[in-house]
């Protein structure tokens, strides 16, 4: 008889040899006690938190936080229910009202993670006869979408637009096409040529999704990502977020202009099929979007910190995935798995956590070490963390 198991058996011995090596587990690490945005206790030391997608620092914000007790108190700890039944209070349509602000947009969805929302909006626009064309690097979320659709799927080259542009013509004229693009690329941290890439799908008669993950809050004047700040969010048909990341809690959105946006309610199965996120969950998402339509200092210090950590991991002699800082993440090549979890660990000594990210995650097999920089981390703090790279990485032999 098969075993069911077997398939994973190259995933358990890869974990096995990495930890027969002596390193520490890098996947399961516990935060003993949460801090700040900034700072954990981790093995019961004292951890600068360099890994999380806590980019504008809002899970400590007071008015977050009092925002989420009033609601727990008022509205109890969960809502039981689906967005379509009994699962919609005050507090959800509050926060798609808060979306429908921070994007200047005609309609807003909230559903209970963004992963939800990629798989939901995805599956349900483009079914079977339809195309959906992704770039190759596209978040899981988007593949379980397009696998759950049953469309044709399409990908092309990460960030070639004669690519896109090539598989676009490629496919018939008249057919359904969604092209589904990333602000941010959350591996290396590289953003997309949107205004192309949008401009080659329209004129291919193709509805645009981009996901805006990792830029919300961050990237672009008002902070919508990176749409804005390359001039085409009014070409975009829908943006998919998060808010588990800038915003500082869990779920995740679709905003969008298309007059029909609303039947999406009634089609997206990972909409229906499951209950709504709780009233303090929905309550403290709704503050913090509201704060970070005024969130332009932090964005100015995030950028710095983010210039100042890719200049110093340069200047140190890291492998970066990028040229130049692009976004909040800076990913650090490293030679191979065994090195990179020991530079891994040797971090995790001096007291800073990073993402040690291996394939299949990763893009053309890469063991990185990922670094998502927050508006929280003071200038001092950025500075601390090159001394840090610079011990481990130099204890380890790789730089
Ligand atoms: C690009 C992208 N889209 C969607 C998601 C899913 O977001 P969530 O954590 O809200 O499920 C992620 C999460 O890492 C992501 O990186």
């Amino acid at each position: 008889m098969t075993d069911l198991f077997s398939k994973f058996d190259p995933l358990i011995q890869q974990r096995e040899e990495l930890l027969s090596t002596g390193v520490t587990d890098p996947f399961s690490l516990v935060m003993e006690e949460v801090k700040s945005p900034t700072v954990a206790i981790c093995n019961g030391k004292e951890t600068i938190l360099l890994g999380t997608y806590n980019y504008m620092g809002m899970t400590f914000d007071e008015d977050v936080i009092a925002a989420g007790k009033d609601a727990l108190e008022k509205y109890g700890s969960g809502t039981t229910g689906s967005r379509v039944l009994n699962g919609t209070y005050q507090g959800h349509k509050e926060c798609e009202e808060a979306l429908r602000e921070f994007y200047d947009m005609d309609h807003a969805m909230v559903f209970s993670t963004g992963y939800q929302a990629n798989l939901g909006i995805i599956s349900a626009i483009a079914g079977k006869g339809d195309y959906v064309i992704i770039d190759i690097d596209s978040h899981a979320s988007i593949y379980d979408g397009c696998a759950m659709g049953n469309a044709e799927t399409v990908p092309f080259r990460h960030n070639d637009v004669e690519a896109l542009e090539k598989r676009l013509k490629r496919l018939p004229a008249d057919a359904g096409k969604l092209v589904v693009l990333e602000g941010v690329y959350s591996m290396l941290g590289d953003l997309a040529p949107l205004k192309e890439m949008v401009r080659v799908s329209k004129e291919a008669g193709a509805m645009v999704l981009v996901d805006e993950a990792h830029s919300m809050g961050f990237i672009g004047e008002n902070g919508r990502g990176v749409c804005e700040e390359q001039g085409v969010i009014d070409d975009c048909d829908f943006i998919i977020g998060t808010f588990s990341k800038s915003v500082g809690t869990v779920g995740g959105f679709c905003v969008s202009n298309h007059p029909k946006f609303d039947v999406m309610r009634r089609v997206c199965r990972p909409y229906v099929f499951t209950a709504s996120l709780p009233p303090s969950v929905v309550a403290t998402a709704a503050t913090s979007i509201r704060k970070l339509m005024h969130g332009s200092n932090k964005r100015a210090h995030l950028w710095e910190n983010s210039k100042t950590l890719h200049g110093g991991l340069k200047a140190l002699g890291f492998e970066l995935g990028t040229e130049t800082p692009q976004s909040a993440i800076i990913a650090v090549i490293m030679p191979d798995l065994a090195k990179g979890a020991m530079v891994w660990e040797a971090l995790l000594e001096e007291g800073l956590y990073v993402n040690l990210a291996i394939p299949p995650a990763t893009p053309a097999g890469m063991t990185l070490l990922r670094c998502s920089l927050c508006a929280e981390h003071t200038s001092e703090q950025v500075q601390d963390i090159l001394g840090r790279f610079e011990r481990a990485g130099k204890a380890v032999g790789i730089i």
